[in-house]
């Protein structure tokens, strides 16, 4: 395999992929993404990623997991249950963010992985994932996206990511067999194919507690509407950096700022 092609997506790709409303549209054609992430300890990374998830273009948002009150509080539209096995009919799974590493975490991972649809493994899963067996042992017919920052990324591939972003987050997705989503300043979307995409939009003002989580919650939204996992995670990436920018013009930005700026974003984006 040679060099990656490298690609920067623009507005126009991001708004052509965006999954759009129909006149036929109807809430579960328009998919259904479930959220299992949160705990008692973290309850606002449940929030968050639901945050995130509810501003994409799905037609529903489940949630599983026990900060349930914090969520229905926050987002009264959610469906929510305690755990992945209740949790119904979903097209999308994002697992990770604030759910905790103990048993009952490791259980719920284990039922996203184990559902037949896309996943999207971030934060705590991917911590999981490496103190279970071997990530590379991971077997999954179903598409999987896994979104590390840095450090994330070590855990799983046992090195820090070069200075080429590009070539590691490749070799990862490779290794994996799934879309790494590499995040950072120009965040890294790659494909086990050896497809490379670098983010142009986002702004150091996203460097702040539970920006990922927002993130997360989109892409899930994403793939649970269809859009195939490098699209996704390219259109998410871009969103996300765009919403960051938007929210700074108002000061400095706290995660749910971000949330709240997707959809604004996305009214200028899709027209
Ligand atoms: N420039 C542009 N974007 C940035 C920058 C930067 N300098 N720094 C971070 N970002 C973006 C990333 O691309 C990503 O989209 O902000 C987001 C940060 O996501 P995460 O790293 O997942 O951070 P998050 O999970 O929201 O919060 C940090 O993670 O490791 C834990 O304990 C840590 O509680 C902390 C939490
Ligand atoms: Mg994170």
């Amino acid at each position: 395999r040679g060099d990656p092609v490298l690609r920067v997506p623009d507005a126009e790709d991001v708004a052509a992929w965006w999954p759009r409303l129909g006149p036929a549209s109807e809430k579960y054609t328009r998919g259904v993404v479930g959220i299992a992430a949160g705990s008692a300890t973290y309850p606002g990374a449940a929030v968050l990623s639901v945050g995130g998830a509810l501003a994409g273009p799905t037609g529903m948002v489940r949630y599983a997991g026990s900060a349930d009150r914090e969520v229905l509080r926050q987002h009264p539209s959610v469906i929510a249950t305690r755990s992945v096995t209740e949790a119904g009919r979903v097209q999308a799974w994002l697992c990770g963010s604030g759910l905790g590493t103990g048993d009952e975490a490791r259980t719920e991972l284990r039922s996203v992985l184990a559902a037949p649809v896309p996943a999207v493994l971030d934060a705590d899963a991917l911590t999981l994932l490496v103190d279970g067996s071997h990530a590379r042992d991971l077997r999954r017919d179903a598409p999987l996206v896994v979104t590390p920052h840095d450090r994330e990324f070590a855990r799983l591939a046992g090195e820090e990511p070069g200075p080429d972003r590009v070539a590691s987050a490749c070799r990862l997705a490779a290794w994996l067999n799934a879309v790494v989503l590499l995040k950072g300043d120009r965040t890294v979307v790659a494909t086990p194919a050896g497809q490379a995409w670098v983010n142009p939009t986002g702004s150091a003002a996203l460097a702040t507690g539970g920006t990922g989580d927002v993130l997360g919650g989109l892409l899930g939204s994403l793939l649970a509407a269809g859009l195939a996992p490098e699209r996704a995670a390219v259109a998410a990436a871009y969103v996300h950096g765009l919403a960051g920018r938007r929210a700074e013009r108002d000061g400095p930005v706290t995660a749910p700022d971000v949330a709240a700026a997707l959809r604004p974003v996305l009214a200028g984006l899709l027209g």
